[in-house]
């Protein structure tokens, strides 16, 4: 999988995607990664990146020409992939949204920063707009290596074991059941004794029960008895 980031800020992202299991896939072979500096694509002499708001207000905006020039630049004219703009105001991210993303051959990013960006960008550049949650960062920098992150772990061979991502919370519209591991006796706090029992089939429909139970308990909205008229999917 190919992905292109576009950001003033390309060493923010050296060592979150180095590290861990998102470093090893990048040694793999099995994601890529281009960082693309916005500010190499400005058009003056003085590699302006960002101007006033019409109308007056506080903050620059970042300006239409270096985006759509680096864009243009990098997947050409009319591009395949998604265009996704990082943006407070736009979907918000969640696991359906990744899985989707985790089929695609390659994804484009497009990190804001200051106040924001030219209206125009989001009209007729990008193809969608994500959010990581509601409040406000600094850049899109942090949103967009979260969503590589969530991203690049459905990826047929990223996680040492398949099991991994198919057990994780939201991947089957749950969260996930209680873990434990040795010792079995902590603080006179006990691993359930179903645990221990060796029984794969009573492990399993614990698992399942107490991840229904969690559900209901912590997100009711996601819980599968709620009505799907309800559902934000
Ligand atoms: C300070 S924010 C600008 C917010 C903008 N003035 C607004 O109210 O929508 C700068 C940049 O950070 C990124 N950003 C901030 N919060 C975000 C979030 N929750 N999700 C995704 N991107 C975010 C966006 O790329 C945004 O353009």
């Amino acid at each position: 999988m190919i992905i292109e980031i576009f950001t003033l800020f390309p060493e923010m992202f050296n060592v979150p995607l180095q590290a861990s299991i998102l470093g090893r896939a990048i040694e793999r072979g099995l994601l890529q990664i281009n960082l693309h500096n916005i500010r190499d694509y400005a058009i003056d002499r003085h590699s302006t990146v960002d101007d006033y708001a019409y109308g007056g207000g506080p903050g620059m905006v970042l300006k239409p020409e270096p985006l759509f020039q680096a864009v243009d630049s990098v997947l050409g004219k009319n591009p395949k992939c998604p265009i996704v703009l990082l943006t407070p105001q736009g979907n918000v991210f969640k696991q359906s949204i990744a899985v989707r993303f985790s089929k695609m051959d390659k994804i484009a990013f497009i990190c804001g920063h200051y106040e924001g960006f030219d209206e125009r960008i989001r009209e007729h550049l990008a193809t969608e707009e994500l959010s990581i949650g509601d409040y406000v960062l600094t850049g899109g920098e942090l949103p967009a290596m979260v969503v590589v992150d969530a991203v690049a772990r459905l990826k047929e061979g990223v996680l040492g074991s398949e099991e991994s991502a198919s057990t994780d919370s939201h991947f089957s519209g749950l969260l996930q059941y209680p873990q434990y591991t040795r010792p079995p006796d902590f603080r006179g706090w006990k691993v359930p004794e179903i645990l221990l029992s060796g029984n794969h089939g009573a492990v399993a429909k614990w698992r399942q029960e107490q991840s229904l139970k969690r559900t209901l308990k912590r997100r009711p909205d996601l819980h599968p008895e709620r009505p799907s008229s309800d559902k934000s999917d």
